[in-house]
């Protein structure tokens, strides 16, 4: 017995990571996998097809899933692909549901078991199959090059005969996963680092990466670890506190995020037009329409004398390290799910209950959410309309 594992080339565009790694391949094995990839699908991050000891390439990729018992993905695979998959089988890849509505019915027709990354909860045994994590401290490792490389000027302090110069101020805003780890490069690159967030535990956390806390004296703690969205009078008081940091960074990396809504707007026109000359503005919420107004997601543009910089897919940037860890995320799920050369999935696994988007034929997201709704809400009077943030 084995379970006929295949891995798909990645195809949207910028995609240059790979769910499958030579050093997860062994592993793999072990828990009784027979591997096929398509050849070329480790290229863009330089790793040729020889090194993948142990497994069978499939060009065409309809060829590669049709008996494949788990097909592997980083990206939401085409629909092509689902079309080719035998009813019942796995998939494991992001999805995203709101944004792949036809990918979804096209699951749920084909019965497929889809366990979907970004659907990972973020509790402590699961923290070794989190690619929401494992992505996000790369970018955020990367905004701090990024940014660098768009200032005129050094990070560290410098001393030269002529005399010092430096160090860079550096402020990150949204202190998630990413945002520490932005405050963690930018301190070893020797900034001068401040870091802000609305859940007030990220000031310790902050601290203890070598940055000080912007206290707005909000907290908007939401569900899960995450974030709510700021009324309009919270987003005021804010704004003018944060102002004058802005106005002194000279680099700014952002970060902020809620889940299922727009990127929050965190810096305003008037904010970066009273910025300093030459400085720069990473903005890593650009996918989620971006945290600065003036933010144009996927561009690197001039706004006056400030170098706003929105890249997309930033941990396919990093594509090589960034497949590294991906891959290891998987592994570690699979292992959840692959025992004694078989799949046996465990549905009161509370990691596998709330990875899993679709099984059978039915929705589990949804059903989730409505179970989630307390039932006496029905009864309430309408909630007030949060304010909805500018777009
Ligand atoms: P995220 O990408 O959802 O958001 C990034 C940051 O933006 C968050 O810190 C959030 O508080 C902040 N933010 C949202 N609105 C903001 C605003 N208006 N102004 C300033 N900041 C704003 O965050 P990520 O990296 O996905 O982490 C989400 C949560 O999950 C965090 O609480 C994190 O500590 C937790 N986590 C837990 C893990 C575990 O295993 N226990 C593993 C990874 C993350």
């Amino acid at each position: 017995m084995y379970v006929n594992v295949a891995v798909l080339t990645e195809t949207r565009a910028h995609e240059r990571r790979v769910a499958l790694v030579p050093s997860v391949v062994q592993k793999l094995v072990k828990l009784g996998a027979r591997l096929h990839m398509q050849p070329g699908a480790g290229a863009a991050i330089h790793l040729d097809d020889a090194a993948f000891e142990n497994v069978a390439f499939i060009a065409d990729r309809t060829a590669l899933v049709k008996d494949a018992d788990v097909v592997l993905a980083v990206q939401p695979p085409a629909l092509e692909v689902v079309n080719a998959m035998k009813e019942g089988a796995i998939l494991v890849s992001f999805i995203y549901a709101h944004n792949e509505p036809a990918l979804v019915k096209r699951l749920l027709d084909k019965k497929i078991t889809c366990f979907a990354m970004e659907r990972v909860p973020r509790i402590t045994r699961a923290q070794s199959m989190d690619a929401l994590s494992s992505q996000s401290a790369l970018a955020g490792y990367y905004a701090v090059q990024l940014g660098s490389t768009h200032l005129a000027r050094v990070v560290p302090k410098i001393t030269s005969a002529a005399g010092s110069i430096g160090p860079a101020h550096v402020l990150v805003m949204g202190l998630g996963v990413a945002g520490l780890e932005a405050i963690a490069t930018a301190h070893r690159l020797g900034a001068v680092v401040e870091g802000y967030d609305v859940r007030p535990e990220t000031r310790e956390q902050a601290l203890s990466l070598g940055a000080t806390f912007v206290d707005t004296g909000i907290d908007a703690r939401g569900k899960g670890g995450y974030a709510r969205e700021l009324s309009a009078e919270e987003k005021t008081r804010v704004a003018d506190v944060l102002t004058k940091h802005i106005e002194s960074a000279d680099l700014i990396i952002t970060t902020a995020a809620i889940p299922g809504k727009a990127s929050p707007k965190l810096i305003s026109h008037a904010q970066v037009a009273g910025m300093k000359a030459g400085s720069v503005i990473v903005d890593l919420s650009a996918e989620g329409g971006g945290n600065c107004e003036d933010t144009r997601p996927g561009e690197t543009t001039r706004i006056g004398n400030v170098t706003i910089v929105a890249p997309l897919n930033v941990p396919s940037l990093l594509g090589e390290d960034a497949s590294e860890l991906y891959a290891k995320n998987q592994y570690n799920l699979l292992a959840l799910i692959m025992k004694n050369n078989v799949i046996e999935i465990d549905w009161s696994d509370e990691v596998l209950a709330k990875t899993v988007l679709t099984h059978a034929g039915e929705n589990k997201a949804e059903a989730s959410d409505a179970a989630a709704k307390p039932v006496a809400a029905a009864k309430k009077p309408p909630a007030k309309a949060e304010p909805v943030t500018p777009a």
